[in-house]
């Protein structure tokens, strides 16, 4: 695992104990012949499914690469606190108040709809890696990154939030495309800059509004 983050899945107790586990079934079963470690993976998620042969190398089978699974973990940390930065926004839509209201509610509305996109594309580059995606709010706010409640403050308390959070994320998501590109795996680098240049501008725009 690589820790690029602040917090990382396997620093929580419940994850780490969730992958050793599923790390020891694997072993056990191989070294009993049931089953490979790739098909026992699987049937502890409830059924077989292929695995995808993109080209990009398994971590399980490498310590000199970061692999498919690393890769897989890293987006669905992004994922998990781009989605609570999409309910923060939403949320601030509908509880914003003050002079200027009608301006904020309209930008918020603009920036959570961008936030739920961005949450499907990366659900289904995780998807696409052989990961399963989140199956829970729980495990989503369980792995994220930036604060899960900030009440319903004033509206320039709420645009240094969400500024906040997008300056968290164009950080993070530039740190982990390096991580893919270095792991071969151009398809998810070109996502996470694509991510960055958009939490970037989005991060502009809130600082604009907070120029006086
Ligand atoms: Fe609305």
């Amino acid at each position: 695992m690589i820790a690029i983050f602040a917090r990382s899945p396997l620093d929580d107790e419940g994850a780490r104990v969730e992958v050793l586990s599923a790390r020891e079934r694997d072993h056990r079963l191989s070294s009993t012949g049931s089953a490979s470690p790739r098909h026992a993976a699987h049937a502890a998620q409830g059924g077989r499914t292929m695995e995808p042969r993109i080209g990009i190398d398994d971590g399980r089978r490498s310590t000199a690469e970061t692999g498919r699974r690393e890769i897989s973990e890293i987006v669905t940390h992004v994922m998990a606190d781009t989605y609570v930065l999409y309910f923060q926004t939403q949320s601030f839509h509908w509880n914003v108040r003050g002079p200027h209201f009608h301006a904020l509610h309209k930008m918020f509305e603009e920036q959570y709809d961008q936030l739920a996109e961005a949450v499907d594309e990366l659900a289904e580059r995780v998807r696409a890696l052989g990961a399963l995606a989140p199956t829970s709010l729980g495990q989503i706010a369980s792995i994220a990154r930036i604060p899960l409640d900030h009440g319903a403050p004033g509206a320039r308390g709420m645009v240094e939030i969400l500024l906040r959070g997008h300056e968290h994320l164009a950080r993070d998501t530039r740190r982990a495309a390096e991580i893919a590109e270095e792991s071969g795996d151009g398809v998810t680098h070109d996502m996470l800059i694509g991510r960055a240049e958009e939490h970037e501008k989005t991060a502009w725009m809130l600082r604009a509004t907070l120029d006086e």
